[in-house]
């Protein structure tokens, strides 16, 4: 029974979205090849997995073991590359408006933030285009309810732990550039807003912690 356990955990699922036809600057060709990049990831996952529970197998866990050490330091970047593709997927839908309803629970919780939902996407999108590969993030932290937003490099550097993810940006270039140039990360940011399903981040708010993505918001 241990090892049917032990195979659930390390073994995940590729997610499916069904909230992702017809959105508003980002076409079925960016979409499908995004899903096809989080794919990726969801296999790698596994692979590095297996492998680190081989060559735990093998006696080789040690910090002195230089593949034992590199696979370990690669499973930040895999996991969020997974899990942070979900939240990605997951906070798009079409036929949204730019900001959230006026009194909705978000609309609310972002004004008290920032003082206005005005400042607080004036912020999200200043650090949407920030040098670099990476995300754009508001969370709220648990232990306080205060919400705040985060640059992430790649997939593993600025998460901070336990925050519970409400909005997800991807900014990586493979996020836009079948639609846009390089050069255009603002228009992808222009479409992105026009696309967030802003009632996902009601549910959120009002869940005590983190809830991975599991298919369309
Ligand atoms: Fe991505």
């Amino acid at each position: 029974m241990i090892h049917a356990i032990h195979s659930q955990a390390t073994g995940y699922q590729e997610q499916r979205f069904f909230n992702l036809q017809g959105l508003d600057g980002i076409s079925p060709p960016q979409i499908g090849e995004h899903l096809a990049l989080y794919a990726g990831y969801v296999r790698q996952v596994n692979v590095l997995n297996d492998q680190l529970a081989a060559l735990r197998a093998q006696g080789r866990a040690s910090g002195r073991d230089a593949e034992f050490a590199e696979l370990t330091r690669r499973l930040g970047f895999e996991y969020n590359g997974m899990i942070l593709h979900e939240y990605y997927f997951s906070s798009l839908r079409a036929g949204s408006d730019p900001r959230p309803p006026s009194g909705s629970p978000i609309a609310l919780a972002l004004a008290e933030a920032y003082g206005s939902v005005e400042a607080w996407q004036t912020d999200f999108r200043a650090i949407g285009g920030m040098r670099g590969v990476g995300w754009v993030l508001l969370c709220q932290d648990p232990s306080t309810g205060r919400l705040t937003n985060h640059w992430i490099t790649l997939h593993q550097d600025g998460v901070p732990a336990g925050f519970k993810p409400l909005l997800v940006m991807d900014v990586w270039e493979h996020a836009f550039m079948r639609d846009y140039a390089a050069t255009e990360r603002g228009r992808y940011i222009d479409a992105f807003f026009r696309n967030v399903a802003w009632p996902a981040m009601d549910r959120r708010l009002r869940e005590p912690c983190a809830v991975r993505p599991a298919s369309a918001a």
